[in-house]
């Protein structure tokens, strides 16, 4: 990529959705300066005013800057729904490390082009993403075939080949944790890789594969906000994104897997093998560990 085609006049819709993406990400960074933990503990949840108030902001810069896009937001806005152009918009993606002071969190806007004759349960494409880390200052972007970048650099996804040398993420959902298996999965990954994360955003997880900081990533039951931005990042840095068995991404499917595509064949033949009932690798369990502890112990007396 030349030095020309970096420049953001090329760039049809990023400047102005980094601008908006900048200014959220500052309103989210106040709020949680004001000192969100106690404010989360009394009767104002702080939490939900930082979720609406910076969302409410960037449906208002949106219809400003784009007013013709329609805009899809966590927080319940669904603007001109029957527009060519469609924002999905997390006005703060980590709202739990938000609430806590864990400094790792993001807005995150990608934007969809759904021509005239898409049905309203297909995808359109998605065509431009920004993704903005308000406490490490690092705004990710793209369009569509121009690559991507992390603070107006290009930025590529990783080269590990094996899992073995790769660290990877996850992410659980907050509601009906007991109906989700992914904590097996969690367990079998952890062997076979340098580590898996779960840092708690999974918009700056997917940013995080497109950079190359992660190897790859995968979770149930996202959706469209969590990931239509980092989607894109993902593929335009040269990364893969489906389904855990291949299938095409969508918006709203219940599972995602990114990767620098070249683990990917290895992840979703793991992911085959365990939904058909291949044994996790063993470690020890708590009893186990107590009565091994216990037996050094004595041993020692
Ligand atoms: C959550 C985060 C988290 C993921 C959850 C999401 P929120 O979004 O992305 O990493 O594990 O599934 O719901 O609620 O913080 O916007
Ligand atoms: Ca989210
Ligand atoms: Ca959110």
């Amino acid at each position: 990529m030349t030095a020309a085609t970096e420049s953001s006049q090329e760039y049809q819709w990023v400047p102005k959705a980094s601008a908006i993406a900048r200014e959220a990400g500052a309103r989210l960074r106040e709020f949680l300066a004001q000192g969100v933990k106690t404010e989360y503990k009394g009767d104002v949840d702080l939490v939900t005013v930082a979720d609406r108030t910076v969302e409410k902001l960037i449906r208002t810069r949106l219809a400003e800057a784009f007013p013709e896009h329609g805009v899809y937001g966590e927080e319940g806005t669904r603007e001109r729904m029957a527009g060519e152009f469609r924002w999905y918009v997390d006005p703060l993606d980590g709202t739990t490390n938000f609430a806590h002071g864990f400094p790792h969190f993001c807005v995150s806007l990608g934007l969809e082009h759904r021509p005239a004759h898409t049905a309203p349960d297909h995808d359109g494409t998605i065509v431009a993403a920004v993704i903005y880390d308000p406490m490490r200052d690092e705004l990710f972007t793209a369009e569509r075939g121009r690559g991507a970048l992390l603070n107006g650099k290009p930025m590529h996804v990783s080269r590990n080949a094996v899992l073995a040398e790769s660290l990877i993420a996850t992410g659980f959902p907050s509601r009906k944790r007991h109906d989700n298996p992914n904590v097996h999965f969690y367990h079998e990954f952890t062997m076979r890789s340098h580590g898996v994360r779960r840092a708690g955003s999974a918009a700056l997880d997917l940013a995080y594969v497109a950079c190359g900081r992660l190897d790859a990533f995968w979770e149930f039951n996202l959706n469209p906000w969590d990931t239509a931005a980092g989607v894109l990042l993902v593929e335009e840095a040269g990364g893969r994104v489906t389904g855990f068995a291949g299938q095409k991404f969508q918006l709203n499917s219940n599972e995602n897997l990114a990767s620098n595509g070249l683990i990917h064949d290895e992840l979703m033949t793991l992911f085959r093998e365990m939904f058909a009932g291949r044994d996790l690798s063993p470690i020890l369990t708590p009893q186990q560990f107590a009565q091994r502890r216990a037996a050094r112990a004595a041993a020692h007396h």
